[in-house]
């Protein structure tokens, strides 16, 4: 038998025919290839093990190697791997799972579309919001607003509401129908001078922009309950409620975008409970099946749903793994797992564990500005300045320096530029927690110095 290639004979080879995701010729000569993952901990073809700072990427939310969600791929896939689910078919585990989606999702929200994904999901709910509100006679309702730092994905539409600009240039034009306003980021906001909170003022933005484009021609406002791949960004505890008095005050939808945050990371089981607030559209992905398969889907209040089932047109929107019945298996094997390991609630302790952790290690390091964090996601902002909360310029490679500082150390994750993004299985023991903050703190003095 030939040996196993090593990590770099394996890029080597790679580099010949795969293109990746935000493909970069130069950073994809020091990828590490994984071969093998458990629990917490990812492993890569030179034998050394790492841990999954992020959940891979933020999905991978019980953990490496559990066997439930394998027997019931393989179980699903002996007795029926595929069918259509268009018009005029269905299949139990699709059945199940909406019903099931509809037990633990927000009161209003009983109807699901499936999809493969979160970016397939976005653009579900931008064709089921222009779909409503033609319904209802206001066709002229199509613009969507979002948040800078926001993060939809990248299909061409999804990119337009995506609020990270550096995913734009190469394909500009962006559609004219998306604008952003400012995150509702604590640390960053200006302080309102008018005396409100930096809650309401940054809710506000959005009756601004409302206004500015017209309430007559805006159908939907997208948002991350916490934007994730933004910067861990959680919002004053006062900005939901006020942005779904917004919504319903000019008719917009409040589409909830949970691909990270749904199915426990925050600590509930989708992250608008922390605010009290219901949104119109929801959307998820990533957890819903662990990442073991690709699965993602739109949830739909009942009002919005009844103009589909009541619509003369039929709702011409399909993708051919939309309720794949696997998948769907998968996703009632990772529920019920959530479940019987009482994940959510375990999340909610980890996470403030890590937060502590994270606080304790690093907040008096010249260079950390901000840690902060909810639930199994938190973050540590890099500072070049820390009185002015500035960065460092682009060129002296935060981003870069820090992700290979950690690599050194033994974590595995990303960076929104100057922000270390940390989001680990919610299984994640104490001993490793400890151990992925002791792997930033060792990073940053490497990178930054005592
Ligand atoms: C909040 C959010 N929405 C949408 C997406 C896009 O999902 P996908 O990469 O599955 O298209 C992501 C991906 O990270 C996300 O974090």
């Amino acid at each position: 038998m030939n040996a196993p290639l090593s990590n770099s004979a394996l890029v080597d080879k790679d580099q010949e025919h795969m293109i990746h995701p935000l493909h970069q010729n130069a950073a994809h000569a020091n990828a590490k290839v994984w071969v093998e993952a458990e629990g917490s901990h990812l492993i890569d073809a030179d034998g050394n093990r790492y841990i999954d700072g992020l959940s891979c990427l933020w999905n991978v939310s019980c953990g490496h190697g559990r066997q439930p969600m394998v027997d019931a791929a393989a179980q699903q896939m002996k007795q029926l791997a595929f069918c259509s689910s268009y018009n005029g078919s269905s299949n139990p585990p699709a059945i199940e799972l909406a019903e099931r989606l509809a037990d633990i999702c927000y009161p209003q929200i009983n109807n699901f579309y499936f999809t493969s994904g979160g970016g397939e999901s976005t653009d579900s709910n931008f064709k089921l919001a222009r779909f409503y509100w033609k319904a209802k006679g206001k066709p002229e309702k199509v613009k969507v607003i979002s948040r800078v730092l926001g993060y939809h994905g990248v299909t061409f539409a999804a990119m337009c509401a995506t609020g990270i600009s550096s995913y734009w240039p190469a394909f500009e034009p962006r559609m004219p129908e998306f604008s952003h306003i400012p995150a509702p980021d604590p640390y960053h906001y200006p302080q309102p001078e008018d005396g409100s909170s930096l809650g309401i003022a940054a809710a506000n933005e959005l009756e601004k922009e409302i206004l500015k484009q017209g309430p007559e021609t805006v159908a939907m406002f997208i948002a991350e309950p916490v934007q994730g791949a933004g910067g861990v960004i959680v919002p004053p505890a006062d900005y939901f409620a006020r942005i779904r008095e917004i919504c319903d005050k000019y008719e917009v939808l409040l589409v909830a975008d949970e691909v990270i945050t749904a199915f426990g990371r925050t600590g509930k089981m989708f992250a608008l409970e922390h605010y009290g607030v219901q949104p119109d559209l929801v959307q998820f992905a990533k957890s819903i099946t662990s990442g073991y398969l690709p699965l993602g889907g739109i949830g739909i209040s009942d009002e919005i749903a009844a103009t589909i089932r009541e619509s003369a047109s039929p709702w011409m929107h399909a993708y051919t793994y939309s309720g794949h019945p696997t998948t769907c298996a998968v996703g009632l094997a990772t529920l019920d797992y959530i479940e019987s390991e009482n994940l959510v609630e375990r999340a909610a302790s980890s996470g403030a564990y890590l937060l502590e952790k994270l606080h304790s290690e690093l907040d008096n390091h010249p260079h950390v500005g901000d840690v902060r964090g909810l639930g199994m996601m938190c973050a540590v902002e890099l500072v070049d300045d820390k009185e002015a909360r500035s960065w460092y310029p682009p060129e002296w490679g935060v981003g870069p320096k820090m992700t290979k500082a950690m690599i050194d150390h033994g974590v595995f994750t990303r960076m929104r530029s100057e922000v270390v993004c940390l989001a680990p299985p919610l299984t994640t023991d104490q001993a490793t927690l400890d151990e992925l903050v002791a792997g930033v703190r060792n990073a940053v003095v490497d990178v930054f110095g005592e």
